[in-house]
Formats: C-alpha cells, sequence, structure tokens
C-alpha cells in the first residue's frame, strides 16, 4: 500500500480501499476505468485482485517483471497478478500452509490466463528453477501460451514443466471457441501442485469438472466444436489422416460445422497442434497412447458423419460404409454388433432379452449420446494420464498450492443445463468468497481486539439453497423426475419445479410471472435471479442431459473395443451394477461440494476478473458491462467491508518504520518496543482518538484522509531529510575525496623520496666505487695502462685535458702551459705546439698592412741591433712610426719640388753636427725610396744616394749619434743624432735593403771629415750626458750611465 499512496495521484488509486468516496459505484467504475485506459489492469481491494482483460499484450509478463515481484512486499509495487502469486508462494514456503488462489469472473474475463500466470511464476520461481528460466512468448494476442515453452524431449522431466505442459493439452480437448471467447474452457479446473519443504515442486493433481460434451455433437452459431477436431485437421500429415481416414475439409464433417464457424482469426490450429503433440510427449504419453487416441477422437468425427435413412421396409438404418470400416478399425469393434446397437435397443424383459429397433429420431440420439460419451469419457482418461504423469513418488510432506481456473458466469441467449451447472458452480464459488472474506477479515478485527460494526452485503446462500436443498431445491426436483417412473418429460420437471420452488424469490416461470416478465420468458423456461443477474434456462433436454443416457448395448460394444481407450473408459464393472449411476447434477453437486471443503482448508487469494466488453476487443472499456459485473462480484461491498472497520491497516514495525522521521522522538531510530514508538509518533502527529485503533500488533486507520494527511507530511519532511542526507553524503564525499588525495599524497611522497633515496644510494656507491678505482689506481699508476689503473689513469688524463682546456694560453706571448701527467708530455707538447701554430696563425691573420709593416721593422731592428746596441730595448716598446714629417714641415716649395712629394718618404727632424766644430745644426732628414736628403730651413744640405753609402756606424752605448759613412762625397761622413736613431736606422737598411751597412763600435767612429781630413767620434760613459768637441778635436760623447740615470 505504500507503493500505492506514492502513486496515488498519478492514475487513480490503486486500492480501491483508498478512495475517499468508496460507496460510489461512480468512483469505483472511475478508478477502474482511468486505469484500464492507462493499461493499469490491475488494482487492489486490499488483498483482492481486480483484473480487467485488456484484450492485447501489455508486456507485462515478462522475466524481469517476475523477478519484480519476488520477495518484495504486497505493497510496495503496483498490483500485479505475480504479486499475488509471490505472497502466496512466499506464505506456503515461510508458514508451510496450503494455498489456493480462486480466480472468477465470467466467461472471457480472463481467468484462465490469469491462472497460466501464475502456474507460469511459480515454475519460474520456484528455488530448482533458478537455473531452468526461459523466455515466455512476448508477442501475440494470446500471450498466455505458455505451450510455446520448448521443452527438450527428455523421458524424465521435471514435475514443473509436465505441469506447464499439462495446460496446452487440457486447452486443446476441453477449450472451444465461444461467442464469449474464442479460447473457452468448457470445463472446470482445479489443479494442486505439491511443494515439499524447500519450495520445489514434487508433484500436482488436476481435477476436473463437468464437460461441457453436448459441445461435441452440437455448436450454436458462431461457436465451435472443442479446438482437438480442427488441429488434428489442419495440423496431422497426409498420412496420418488418411490412416485416421479423415478428410482435411472441416466442412466434410457434420460435428463440426453446426455453428458454422470452423476458423477463428485469433487461432492457429496448425501451430497448436504441434504444441499439443510435444506437450504429450513431455507428458509421457507412449506412442501407443498417441496412436489410441486420435483414433478416438477421429472415430466421433466419423459417427457424426454416419447418416441416418429409412428403408423401404421401415427399417431404420445407419449409412456410410467408409465411416464404419474407419469405425471398425480405429476403436476395434465388430461393426455389425455396432450397427445393431446403434439402431436398436435392448430390453430385457422375463429373463429374455429382446432387441427393438429405434426411431430415426432414436438413432440420431443414440449416435450423438455414443459421441459424446466417447469423447466426455476420454477427456477423464487424458486426465488421469497426466496425473498419472503428475504423480508424486514420494510420500513425504508437502503443502500444496491450489489454481482454481472455473468456467465463468455465463448467460447466453440460449441457456440450458449446462449453463445451470455452470452458473450453479458460480453461486457457490461467491457464497465461498463472501465467507472468507468476510470472516478473514472479522477474524482479524477479533485478534487483534478491534471492535467493530458488521457490513451488511447480499448474502447468495438463498439461491445455492434454491438449487441444491435436498428434497427442495431444483437438482433434487429434477433427479426426482428423472428417477421417477412412468412418462417424465422436460416439461413435467418444470411444472414440479413451479410446484416445488414457485414461492422463491429467485425463481420464476412463465406461468408465475406477470404481464411484463412473460414477455421475457418463454414457457418451457424457468428464470434464476442469480447474484449475478438474470438468467433464463431452457428446460428442454435438461432431463436427458441429467440422465446422460447411453443404452446398455452401445456401452456393451465399446467394453469389448479393442481401441485400450475405449476399453478402459468403459468397463465390464460398469455393465454388471445393476444400480443407477448418480445423475449429472447429483454428481456436479458433489464434486462441487468436494470443491468448496478442498478451497476451504487453505489460504486463498482472489481474483477477481471483468471483462471490460462483449467484442473481446481491445481499450474498449463498456461501463454497463463492468458496472454490472462490478456490482455482482460484490466489489463495492468487498471495499465497504475493508472500510468499515479501517480503511489502513498495518503491522507496527512497518508502520513505525515508514513514518518515524515524522516525529523526533522516534526519529532516526525508536530505541523501546515498537508500539509505545507508535503512541509516541501518533500523538506527535495529532491522531485523534476516533481516527485509528491499535490493535496487538498493527495500527488500522479509519479514514484514508488520515493517512493520506500522514503520507503528505511524510512527502514534505522527505525533503528536509533529503537535504540533510545529502548534506552528510556530500560531506562523506568530500572527506572521501579528501581522504583519498591525501593518501596519494603520502603515497606519491613515499614514492619520491624512495626514488631520491635511491638515486642518492646508487650515486654513493658510484662515487665509492669510482674512488676506490681510483686509489687503486693511484697506487698502481707508474704500471702500464692496466685494468687496475685505467679508469685512474683516464681519469688523470681527461682531468689534464679538461684543466687544459680552461687554462690554454690566450695569446702567442703567453707562456704559460700546465703541466702534464708523465704519460701525456708528448701528447702535451703536441698540443702545445698546436695550439700555438693557431694562436699564431689567428694573431697573423688578424694583424694589420700597417702593423706588419711595423713588425717587420722591429724585427728588423731586433736582427740589427738586438744585443748590440744599449738603447734597443727601451725602443721596443715604441712603435715605429711611417714618418714623422708631412708636408707642412717642410716651409720651402723649391725643397718639395726637388725631393717630390713625401708621401712614401720618411722624414724625422735629426740634429746634425758640423765636421768641424762639431757645431750642432738642426736639420730634417728625408729618406726616399733609393736616396735620403738632409735638409736645413731653407734648402736640401745634402742628398746621398743609398748606393753611395758605405755604412753607418753607431756606438753600442745608450746614445743616438750615428754616422752616415758616404763614398766619393767630398763634403765627407754626416754626423746625425736623434733620438729615434734606431728607427731612422732599421727605416735605412730597410730602405736600402743592405743588412750590413751598420757597424757597432764600443769606443770610436772614426769619420772623413771632407777633404781627405779624417775625424772621430769618441764615445765614453759619465755622470752627464754631453756631445761636445774633446780636447782632442773629436767628438765626444758621453753617455750616462745606466746606474747615474737611474
Ligand atoms: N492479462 C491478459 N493480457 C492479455 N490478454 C488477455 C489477458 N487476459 C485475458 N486475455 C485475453 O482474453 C481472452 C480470454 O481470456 P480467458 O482467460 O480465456 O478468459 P476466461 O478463462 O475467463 O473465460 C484470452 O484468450 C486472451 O486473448
Ligand atoms: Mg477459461
Amino acid at each position: 500500500m505504500e507503493g500505492a499512496l506514492t502513486a496515488r495521484d498519478r492514475v487513480g488509486v490503486q486500492d480501491f480501499v483508498l478512495l475517499e468516496n468508496y460507496t460510489s459505484e461512480g468512483a469505483f467504475l472511475d478508478n477502474l476505468r482511468k486505469r484500464f485506459k492507462e493499461n493499469l489492469i490491475y488494482t487492489y481491494i486490499g488483498t483482492v485482485l481486480v483484473s480487467v482483460n485488456p484484450y492485447k499484450d501489455l508486456g507485462i509478463y515478462t522475466e524481469q517483471q517476475m523477478q519484480r515481484y519476488r520477495g518484495v512486499s504486497f505493497y510496495e509495487v503496483p498490483p500485479h497478478i505475480y504479486a499475488v502469486a509471490d505472497s502466496a508462494f512466499r506464505a506456503l514456503r515461510a508458514e508451510r500452509v496450503d494455498q489456493c488462489v480462486l480466480i472468477s469472473g465470467e466467461s472471457g474475463a480472463g481467468k484462465t490466463e490469469a491462472s497460466k500466470r501464475i502456474l507460469h511464476f511459480l515454475a519460474l520461481s520456484c528455488p530448482a528453477a533458478a537455473h531452468l528460466s526461459r523466455p515466455l512468448s512476448a508477442k501475440g494476442s494470446q500471450p498466455a501460451n505458455p505451450s510455446s515453452i520448448s521443452v527438450p524431449p527428455a523421458v524424465n522431466l521435471a514435475i514443473r514443466d509436465r505441469l506447464l505442459q499439462s495446460n496446452p493439452l487440457l486447452e486443446a480437448f476441453g477449450n472451444a471457441k465461444t461467442l464469449k471467447n474464442d479460447n473457452s474452457s468448457r470445463f472446470g479446473k482445479y489443479m494442486d501442485i505439491q511443494f515439499d519443504y524447500k519450495g520445489v515442486p514434487v508433484g500436482g493433481h488436476i481435477q476436473s469438472y463437468l464437460l461441457e460434451k453436448s459441445r461435441v455433437v452440437q455448436q450454436s452459431h458462431g461457436e465451435r466444436n472443442f479446438h482437438i477436431f480442427y488441429q488434428i485437421l489442419e495440423g496431422a500429415d497426409d498420412m496420418e489422416l488418411s490412416g485416421l481416414g479423415l478428410e482435411r475439409q472441416a466442412q466434410n464433417h457434420s460435428y463440426l460445422i453446426k455453428g458454422q464457424c470452423c476458423k477463428v482469426s485469433s487461432i492457429v490450429d496448425k501451430n497448436d497442434w504441434k504444441i499439443v503433440r510435444r506437450a504429450m510427449e513431455t507428458t509421457g504419453f507412449s506412442s501407443e497412447d498417441v496412436e489410441a487416441l486420435l483414433g478416438v477422437i477421429a472415430s466421433v468425427l466419423h459417427l457424426g458423419n454416419l447418416r441416418c435413412s429409412v428403408e423401404e421396409s421401415g427399417e431404420v438404418c445407419l449409412k456410410g460404409d467408409s465411416q464404419l470400416r474407419s469405425l471398425t478399425r480405429l476403436l476395434g469393434v465388430s461393426s455389425s454388433l455396432l450397427m445393431e446397437a446403434l439402431t436398436h435397443r435392448k430390453i430385457a424383459a422375463k429373463g429374455e432379452e429382446v432387441l427393438t429397433p429405434l426411431s430415426a429420431e432414436q438413432v440420431i440420439f443414440a449416435r450423438d449420446a455414443l459421441s459424446k460419451a466417447i469423447y466426455g469419457r476420454t477427456f477423464n482418461w487424458l486426465v488421469s494420464q497426466i496425473n498419472g504423469s503428475l504423480g508424486n513418488k514420494e510420500k513425504s510432506q508437502h503443502t500444496l498450492f491450489g489454481l482454481l481456473d472455473i468456467y465463468g458466469f455465463e448467460v447466453f441467449q440460449q441457456n440450458s443445463f449446462e449453463q445451470f451447472c455452470i452458473n450453479y458452480c458460480n453461486e457457490k464459488l461467491q457464497q465461498l468468497f463472501i465467507e472468507l472474506t468476510l470472516r478473514s477479515e472479522q477474524d482479524e478485527y477479533e485478534s487483534e481486539g478491534i471492535e467493530w460494526e458488521p457490513v451488511s452485503y447480499f448474502d447468495n446462500r438463498i439461491i445455492c439453497d434454491l438449487v441444491e436443498e435436498k428434497h427442495k431445491g431444483i437438482i433434487s426436483v429434477l433427479d426426482e423426475e428423472c428417477l421417477r417412473p412412468g412418462e417424465a418429460t422436460d416439461i413435467t420437471f418444470l411444472a414440479k419445479l413451479e410446484e416445488t420452488v414457485g414461492s422463491h424469490p429467485h425463481f420464476l416461470t412463465h406461468k408465475l410471472g406477470d404481464q411484463k416478465s412473460r414477455k421475457t420468458l418463454k414457457r418451457e423456461e424457468f428464470r434464476l435471479a442469480h447474484y449475478a443477474g438474470d438468467v433464463n434456462y431452457n428446460v428442454i433436454g435438461f432431463m436427458d442431459k441429467n440422465n446422460d443416457l447411453l443404452f446398455r448395448n452401445l456401452k456393451e460394444v465399446m467394453s469389448v473395443a479393442n481401441n485400450p481407450i475405449i476399453s478402459s473408459c468403459f468397463t465390464k464393472d460398469e455393465l454388471q451394477g445393476q444400480r443407477r449411476p448418480e445423475t449429472t447434477a447429483t454428481q456436479f453437486k458433489t464434486s462441487v461440494a468436494g470443491l468448496m471443503d478442498t478451497l476451504m482448508s487453505k489460504e486463498p487469494s482472489y481474483v477477481r476478473c471483468i471483462k471490460p466488453n462483449d467484442a473481446k476487443q481491445a481499450g474498449r472499456f463498456e461501463d454497463v458491462l463492468v458496472r454490472h459485473q462490478v456490482k455482482y462480484l460484490g466489489l463495492l461491498e468487498n471495499v465497504r467491508v475493508r472500510r468499515a472497520g479501517f480503511a489502513y491497516r498495518r503491522d507496527y514495525p512497518r508502520f513505525l518504520d515508514r513514518y518515524k522521521s515524522l516525529c523526533p522522538d522516534t526519529w532516526p531510530n525508536w530505541k523501546g518496543t515498537a508500539s509505545d514508538g507508535i503512541r509516541t509518533l501518533v500523538k506527535h502527529i495529532g491522531y485523534k482518538p476516533d481516527e485509528y485503533k491499535l490493535g496487538r500488533t498493527k495500527i488500522f486507520i479509519r479514514f484514508p484522509k488520515t493517512l493520506f494527511a500522514t503520507e503528505d507530511a511524510l512527502e514534505v519532511r522527505k525533503h528536509s531529510i533529503a537535504t540533510k542526507i545529502e548534506a552528510s553524503w556530500k560531506g562523506y564525499h568530500c572527506r572521501q575525496k579528501y581522504l583519498t588525495m591525501k593518501r596519494s599524497v603520502v603515497m606519491l611522497q613515499a614514492w619520491w623520496r624512495g626514488i631520491r633515496a635511491r638515486r642518492l644510494a646508487a650515486r654513493r656507491r658510484e662515487a665509492a666505487d669510482k674512488i676506490r678505482r681510483l686509489i687503486k689506481g693511484f697506487s698502481n699508476r707508474r704500471l702500464p695502462r692496466c685494468p687496475q689503473n685505467e679508469s685512474y689513469l683516464d681519469l688523470l688524463y681527461s682531468s689534464f685535458l679538461l684543466r687544459l682546456r680552461k687554462k690554454l694560453p690566450r695569446s702567442p706571448l703567453d707562456k704559460s702551459w700546465p703541466v702534464p701527467p708523465p704519460a701525456l708530455k708528448q701528447t702535451s707538447e703536441l698540443l702545445r705546439e698546436m695550439h700555438m701554430k693557431n694562436l699564431v696563425r689567428c694573431y697573423c691573420k688578424k694583424i694589420t698592412p700597417e702593423r706588419k709593416a711595423q713588425l717587420e721593422s722591429k724585427a728588423l731592428a731586433s736582427d740589427l741591433f738586438k744585443g748590440k746596441k744599449e738603447s734597443y730595448p727601451q725602443s721596443i716598446p715604441k712603435p715605429f712610426l711611417a714618418t714623422h714629417l708631412d708636408e707642412n714641415d717642410i716651409k720651402n716649395a723649391k725643397v718639395i719640388q726637388s725631393i717630390g712629394t713625401l708621401a712614401g718618404k720618411y722624414g724625422v727632424q735629426v740634429t746634425k753636427f758640423d765636421r768641424r766644430g762639431f757645431k750642432p745644426r738642426p736639420r730634417q732628414l728625408i729618406l726616399g725610396a733609393d736616396q735620403g736628403w738632409l735638409l736645413g730651413p731653407s734648402e736640401i744640405k745634402q742628398n746621398f744616394l743609398y748606393s753611395q753609402l758605405q755604412g753607418v756606424s753607431i756606438s753600442s752605448l745608450n746614445d743616438g749619434v750615428f754616422v752616415l759613412h758616404i763614398a766619393e762625397d767630398n763634403k765627407g761622413d754626416v754626423i746625425v743624432e736623434s733620438e729615434l736613431v734606431l728607427e731612422i736606422l732599421t727605416k735605412l737598411v730597410s730602405l736600402s735593403g743592405k743588412k750590413d751597412l751598420i757597424r757597432i763600435t764600443e769606443t770610436s767612429i772614426p769619420f772623413s771629415g771632407g777633404g781627405g781630413r779624417q775625424g772621430v767620434v769618441e764615445f765614453s760613459k759619465g755622470t752627464m750626458s754631453s756631445i761636445g768637441k774633446a780636447k782632442s778635436g773629436a767628438l765626444s760623447v758621453v753617455v750616462q750611465t745606466a746606474a747615474s740615470t737611474g
């Protein structure tokens, strides 16, 4: 019901008990209709399931659906036939109490389908079936075709498969198309399934009730004979058919065309035949059994085709040679005996048997009686055969699950004996329903100690009594009339009825009726006002059907038949017994009473089937029709009874569990007993005393609105609970995330630390190895290269080379070079040489032509003066210039004219000493390409070709004096002094190309003074530098000594 509460606003209510306007038929119908339109065919009245036939496959019988309903609380899921099956099955297993499911409703309301669904659910839900689950057939308007399950032809198949397979077999022989239902059960069926303590099915038993045999020989317009006839004709192959002497066309068989309806669009006889054949295999039919059975069915058709004709002699005989031949062969009887028995009656008179011929009418009656008897008895044989295959071999304790699928209440245009029996049976079932639903309700209030006022409802006991009461009931009157000697007919029976039960309020005949009712009642009819409505029964045929008369000589012929089924159905014992067999009605009454006892002894569940329209159409809901059924099924009373007391009840723990969040004291957990918890809870919610009662184990709530209010409060409360749950969930979620992250971080850290530590350890190990190797190498360093020292040496070499790389000299002048290890001395030298060469090369490449000239002249100076002239070292750092004079320094244009441009010439300011007197005179010395000039302030004083130059003398001291020795010059040599003496002389040598020009002396330089005179320049060292004429007449040059200079 909790599930129902949640869904109540969507499509009506799932339980009629929750209808606010529960006494209104309109509201009931509205709810039913609303749900039906949404394909919700199931609705509860408490524990009773109301089902409306959808006439279409709703896809609600799948394995998933079964799974959904297994083991869940009845009220937690939407109403379903599976919920009923599951709760009954669980009660059976848990409490080991026999269960039964009573399915009622009128013909075509869906009883048989419901029973098949339940059987299926049980078969696939019982423990041993877990591995056996097979898909159900999913399509078609006949979704309930359990026979579409494929069954392996193993001999010893589980009971459950036989149970499932018994259905198509019985349906083939016992169902037919009627106006109400294309697959109408023409017999009642009660099936017991036996379960052992584990819930495994171990056996089963089927009880059948009153097959409508008359259908074999007669069908109303638009109806068919039993399915099996058409199945054989459609399904059997040509060989089989000719073996049975049958023609394939149903039209050729007079028993099959009475209703002029051989084909039914919703039925495929050919397929059904295959299913039936397979079911026979599964159920353990031997091939002889099948052969005999087919023979019997064919025989019935042959009997039907025998034609009655009256000979000229007035004798009545049956025609049909081929039919007779087939009958003889298939039944194994003598054709003449059979013919005789069909056309004559044997009368025992004074110990003698006399054969009297029958009238044509009687012959047909006898033929049809035989056909009905053969078919009816064969049907019973079939049931017993199935029971044999379902029989429980072990005698262990078992619990029973009963399934009742009995013909529904039926009203046709013409209602006969069969309808009378069927409707009587339905009265009995209604009686049972009333008794059990009321009683159990009352029991519950009693056991819970709750007071309640009984509800008035229509008790149909009065109708049951009308039918079954001893001596006074209709059945008794019928039996009496049948047994009575004298001319008893159906009409005398009717008169007797009027006499006996004429005053009964539920009984009416044409004679007893008033003007109005006479219009609707024929003279040969009587009317019963059933709980489900008025039905007119035509009495014609009542007596015959009740007597179920079969002439003795026919029984005799049958009892000696070779066909095993026939001989076992018509026993010799039957012939011996002198007692009249019980009439059909009495037999039926007895078996229905037995059924009631069986059902009473079990815990019942109810399924009330409703038919939404008469046209077998999907989606059509005819209000009038449904309203009528709702009324006679007593569904409203059912709701009222449940509501009279209390609309809702729930045991304490579950009620508390659902609503405990509505009270702070019970939320989240109640510590005390459940009943105390409930008391606290309802006090807090504010239930008024008349709204509820507390029983021993349950709380009873009177009005749905109270419950709905509670439910609404729960709905509101759910939001805050949800928020709380959400918050704690989020908190939990975040914390989990945080913890995971933390764990990850720690793990990462650990890993990383591990990696680092390992790396460090490896490096240390490597270092230790290296050191060890080096030490070893060091101690063996003097050995030639060998494994002991090679790494040491490599290191030594490489470190030397690396050091060298850093300390390489940067200029050619840098002479530094690291000290190599002994073994690398040669390499080092080579490297050094290479490096030097490279440096020099680079240096040279960088040098300008001017600088080159400079250096060349310096080099020349070095060649000339190094180690020979004291002033040389001081001259090194001073660069030699290209010239010291330019055009501007020479004032005289004439001079310039004669010597040419100064470009490319070297000029310098010098001091010239006279050859005599040695007077110093300033002069400009110009050196050209091949001659030199001495220039005075305004003229050229002297010039000399280099070719004339014989030499230049200088001292080795630190002075600037030099003497140019010029040949063939009358003037004599030239004495010059200049600080730049070395530069000038280097230039001169360079220009003249005479390397040996320079003469260096220690002390004196003789010179030619012109005109043949000789002079001397004397050099000495002194404290002061001076140049002057000495007393000797020589030019004395005193050069300051280094000491005195310093
Ligand atoms: N639950 C259901 N789902 C779909 N179709 C159904 C259902 N119940 C009944 N039917 C249809 O209605 C037809 C008659 O149902 P059936 O059970 O034979 O009626 P009943 O046994 O009450 O006379 C079935 O053949 C089937 O086509
Ligand atoms: Mg049925």
